[in-house]
């Protein structure tokens, strides 16, 4: 699906320093996301990396991210020459990638608004789905693990 975000990716990038942000929306997600120590991640609509980078930060052993948006994905990957964590990051569609069942989290925030019909939302839920390793328990979050600073 086509989005402006290649136009907006530097505006978008920036948009992460307000605080709700932190306090509210990053807050909830590491919330949603559970104890992601130690475990594989996929960040799908990555965005410029934020959240793949606070996941990195909070332990997680392999993190990738994709993202529709090759600006964004740009400034990702400039994100992550700057300071290196290991992450991963590629251009794709979250309706068509197949990954296999190689994740213990997937996290999508802000992509299932995307789907512009029923079969492409369907097929958001099925990359997800199909890219998570089975039978992986819940493991709340400890609360001294979420990163300080935004
Ligand atoms: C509001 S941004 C959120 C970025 C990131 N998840 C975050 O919270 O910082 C939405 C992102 O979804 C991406 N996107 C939209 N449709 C997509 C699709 N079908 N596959 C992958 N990424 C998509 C856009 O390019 C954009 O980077």
């Amino acid at each position: 699906m086509p989005t402006n975000y290649n136009e907006l990716a530097e505006q978008y990038k920036r948009s992460k320093q307000v605080a709700w942000r932190y306090y509210i929306e990053q807050y909830s997600l590491c919330e949603l996301a559970g104890e992601v120590s130690g475990l594989s991640v996929l960040d799908l609509a990555c965005g410029e990396g934020h959240y793949a980078r606070v996941f990195k930060k909070m332990g997680a052993s392999r993190i990738v991210g994709m993202d529709i948006s090759t600006r964004m994905i740009e400034l990702a990957t400039a994100a992550e020459k700057a300071e290196p964590l290991g992450i991963e990051y590629l251009v794709g569609d979250a309706s068509s990638v197949h990954f296999g069942q190689s994740f213990d989290v997937v996290v999508a925030a802000y992509l299932l608004n995307y789907a512009r019909s029923k079969q492409e939302l369907a097929a958001m839920a099925t990359t997800i789905h199909r890219s998570l390793k089975p039978g992986r328990p819940v493991r709340y979050r400890k609360q001294q693990s979420r990163p300080e600073t935004i």
